[in-house]
């Protein structure tokens, strides 16, 4: 068996109230609120990046759940937000765990697909036997941005989920058995080396989406046991999906019982409604997390993953729960796992309400200073990345770069429990 044995996340300090950007922007707020499904957005700093986000997720993980750093054999940071044509973020978070140097660490990229594929890679190599009874650490960690004033802006967000994939796995067990996947060369997001801000065709987007989900839950029904089941999806107790902002995760659970059903249900059907009522009963109560820190491309799945735990995995023991994961370009994987019975019991750390309570709100404008200031970040010699200004106290801080390296520090955090 495999699985995940613990899960935490981190976000920057700061976020915008999506209400306020809406107003600053001349937009309905409730485009944002009931269009997008999307309250808050997580800001990441000049001196927070992919680096000092995977570390503070990591950090949390090892003292919640009470994990020895030399119990980790294998490293793998999943990332879209790439800081370095070379060096991996990976090897950063390596030192700043105070991992063991018998590890292998490296990073993976595939847009929002890089930490499933971390997770993946993780499982085999533990159910190799290879890993023998050592752990691995598999990290999400991503900055969404889309630049000021584009149709991407409230879909923008920061943050990461630091996974434990054993042997042990008390939180969920994958079923290794059922696969479904798909892949398919589509331009519908993407980064160029040059840009620090992503460029999007956003409703074709949301169409490929769609449609790798309707392949992949086919893949995965196809090879399953119970192929021909009507309410095969009916098996699962929660569905989570990859959140770019919660409309889509509607959206997608939508289809996912169009599937089921052989055909699209008529806007406004006594099917179209019922698929609703099961997104309110089945999804979105695993979804506060995402409605409030955005889009954290390769961690957003987990983070719904992380609320779904704490809020329901006691009482879903034993239980069956789907995860879709989508990577633009594009890559989509629909998985199952059984929730552990202990599931509950593990979870009960640090509440994900008080993390995000403790972020600070900005107002636009400075929102919009740290969106300006976030340009020059990784320039050699830049004076942006400085704690003082931007109030960043750690547990992970960005300094910039310096004869062209990249320069960290631990903040005051750094000693808190
Ligand atoms: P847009 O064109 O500005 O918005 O951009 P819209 O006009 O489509 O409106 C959005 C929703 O708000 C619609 O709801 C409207 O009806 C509603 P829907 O019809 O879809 O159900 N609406 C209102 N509701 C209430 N009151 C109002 C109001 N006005 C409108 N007054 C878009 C939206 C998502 C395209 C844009 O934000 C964008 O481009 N985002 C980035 C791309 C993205 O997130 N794509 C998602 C799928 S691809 C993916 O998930 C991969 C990704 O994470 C990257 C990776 O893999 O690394 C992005």
């Amino acid at each position: 068996m495999v699985g995940l044995e613990a899960i935490a996340f981190s976000v920057p300090h700061y976020f915008i109230n999506l209400t306020d950007l809406a107003v600053a922007r001349g937009i309905d707020p409730d485009k944002y609120t009931f269009g997008l499904g999307q309250r808050e957005m997580s800001v990441a700093t000049p001196c927070e990046d992919a680096v000092t986000l995977a570390a503070g997720a990591g950090r949390r993980l090892l003292s919640d759940f009470n994990v020895d750093p030399e119990s980790v054999a294998l490293l793998i940071v999943g990332a879209e937000t790439g800081i370095d044509h070379s060096k991996p973020i990976a090897s950063y978070v390596h030192e700043m765990l105070g991992l063991p140097s018998l590890c292998r660490s490296f990073e993976i990229k595939h847009a929002c697909y890089g930490g499933t594929a971390g997770l993946f890679t993780a499982s085999q190599w533990t159910m190799s036997g290879r890993a023998a009874g050592k752990k691995a650490l598999v990290i999400a960690t991503d900055i969404a941005r889309y630049g000021i004033g584009t149709p991407g802006e409230p879909t923008q967000g920061a943050g990461a989920v630091a996974m434990l994939i054993s042997d042990n796995p008390t939180l969920i067990e994958f079923d290794m058995d059922g696969e479904g996947y798909y892949s398919k060369q589509v331009m519908d997001f993407w980064r160029p080396i040059y840009s620090k801000e992503a460029f999007t065709d956003g409703h074709y987007s949301i169409a490929c989406y769609l449609d790798a989900l309707q392949h992949s839950y086919d893949a995965y029904r196809r090879a399953s046991d119970h192929d021909g089941d009507p309410y095969f999806a009916d098996r699962f107790v929660a569905c989570l999906y990859h959140t770019p902002f919660v409309k889509m995760a509607q959206k997608a659970h939508r289809r996912l019982l169009e599937t089921d059903a052989g055909a699209p249900f008529a806007p406004g059907s006594p099917q179209a409604k019922s698929a609703g009522d099961d997104f309110a009963r089945r999804v979105a109560p695993s979804l506060e997390i995402n409605t409030r820190v955005g889009n954290i491309y390769t961690g957003s799945l987990f983070l719904s993953l992380a609320n779904f735990l704490e809020d329901q995995g006691g009482r879903a023991a034993g239980r069956s729960i789907s995860l879709f994961s989508y990577g633009s370009g594009c890559q989509a994987e629909f998985i199952v796992a059984r929730v552990g019975e202990r599931a509950g019991q593990a979870m009960k750390r640090q509440s994900f309400r008080t993390i995000l309570d403790g972020r600070k709100r900005l107002d636009v404008r400075r929102y919009e200073e740290i969106l300006e200031a976030n340009g020059a970040a990784d320039l050699n010699d830049s004076k942006v990345c400085d704690p003082n200004v931007w109030r960043i106290d750690g547990p992970f801080v960005y300094l910039g770069v310096r004869n062209h390296q990249r320069q960290y520090v631990k903040g005051k955090k750094n000693n808190e429990k």
